[in-house]
């Protein structure tokens, strides 16, 4: 069952939605060589604490972060510990928080200083085709749409689309109906309609596109090796255009800083 929310819910979720993407703003510009994922972790928890919100990943299926940490070949549902990062790394940052009664899901990938050139392509492949599926999230076009688009984009620029994760429908809990595939699956395809919140979390990989679970039970790895990048927004299809949830521009002044 795909939950509509209400003009109620929404007016709930979007302050849950700009604190998620507050505080990944906030963790990217904390992100420097030297520092180890434990650290990012704990400078992560104080920013979602110090807005009110909570951690909607801890003790998620116990989960045992606040956020999720990917380095380099890490695709997602990186742990923190005492890695460090070095100038080149690429980091792929997941934050999901609860406010209001509602969360918000967003995702980035940045450089620890700067990276190379296949890995700066890689991220700003993965996160152009975000948009690219973001912006078939309008009420009669389906689900499907948002799918090609990204798969469509992707493997035209010669990367693959990871595909045993994808993105969903989300509100008062993490994972709501519907799936949002980032490739054509052939599955029935529900139809988008104004008032569904869904989490578009594209998946990109440099090589191919397999992954693996490392034996943490969590982290999930290129089974090649190759450089991995991931990019999410919470979205709000509405009768124009879609409402992209998740923006730090979108966060209440009364909320900031
Ligand atoms: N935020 C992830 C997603 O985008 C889910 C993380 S699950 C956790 O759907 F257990 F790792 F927190
Ligand atoms: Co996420
Ligand atoms: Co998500």
């Amino acid at each position: 069952m795909i939950i509509l929310k209400s003009e109620r819910d929404m007016d709930a979720m979007r302050p849950a939605c700009a604190i998620a993407g507050s505080v990944l703003s906030e963790v990217a510009a904390f992100i420097q060589p030297g520092v180890t994922t434990r650290q990012v972790d704990e400078f992560a928890a104080s920013r979602i604490k110090h807005h009110d919100a909570k951690s909607a990943f801890l003790g998620y299926r116990k989960y045992p972060c606040h956020i999720c940490i990917s380095v380099n070949d890490q695709v997602v549902h990186g742990l923190a510990g005492p890695r460090q990062l070095n100038f080149g790394d690429i980091v792929s940052l997941d934050v999901g928080v609860s406010y209001n009664g509602f969360i918000g899901d967003t995702a980035r990938t940045v450089a620890v200083g700067g990276c190379g050139i296949l890995a700066q392509k890689l991220m700003d492949i993965t996160e152009k085709s975000l948009y690219e599926g973001i912006a078939q999230a309008v009420p009669g076009k389906r689900v499907v749409d948002v799918s090609r688009a990204i798969q469509t984009f992707v493997e035209a620029n010669g990367f693959s689309i990871v595909r045993e994760f994808v993105g969903h429908g989300v509100g008062r809990t993490m994972h709501e109906e519907p799936q949002i595939p980032n490739f054509v699956d052939g599955k029935s395809s529900p139809t988008l309609r104004p008032g569904m919140t869904i989490a578009i979390e594209p998946m990109v990989n440099a090589g191919r596109p397999s992954v693996k679970i490392l034996n943490d039970g969590w982290t999930v790895v290129t089974q090649d090796g190759s450089l991995s990048a991931h990019f999410e927004h919470t979205v709000l299809v509405t009768e124009g255009d879609p409402e992209i949830l998740t923006c730090l521009e979108r966060m209440p002044s009364k909320l900031k800083a």
